[in-house]
């Protein structure tokens, strides 16, 4: 694996907030106080990546609905049938007699896959719904 050039600048802070940086470092395992803030800074690029327009995302929209609800399944398997093109892959589990999840993995324009989860999200019958945005692993070198 190619070794990434560091770059070093200080920062200053509350001391009780560097104390609380340290222990959720600890807590999650990581090596060191770097680790962890480069790893806050990576998350926060990626959220604001997934804002920007026609940048090239991945994530997973996750939608929970009962099945029984009328024209749910076939309203959303319709908006999924418009949008293959942004559709990875698609898991359906029955939950339980009445409630199904399904986890939609997505990849495409920030803005089209963000209006691809609205419409799913906002459809009527769908209990919980989430997009959940992660970089497609392009940007943010590690
Ligand atoms: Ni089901």
């Amino acid at each position: 694996m190619k070794k990434t050039a560091l770059s070093r600048f200080s920062v200053s802070m509350p001391q009780e907030l560097a104390r609380q940086l340290d222990g959720m470092a600890a807590a999650k395992g990581y090596a060191n106080r770097s680790q962890a803030v480069a790893d806050m800074v990576r998350a926060q690029l990626v959220e604001e990546h997934a804002h920007a327009g026609g940048q090239e995302i991945a994530g997973t929209i996750t939608l929970v609905y009962d099945h029984h609800r009328r024209n749910i399944q076939a309203l959303l398997t319709d908006i999924q049938h418009d949008h293959q093109d942004l559709i990875l892959s698609a898991l359906h589990v029955h939950l339980d007699h009445h409630n199904c999840m399904e986890v939609l993995a997505v990849r495409g324009g920030a803005d089209s896959v963000r209006q691809l989860a609205d419409r799913l999200v906002t459809a009527k019958g769908v209990k919980h719904g989430k997009l959940t945005v992660t970089t497609t692993g392009k940007e943010f070198a590690r």
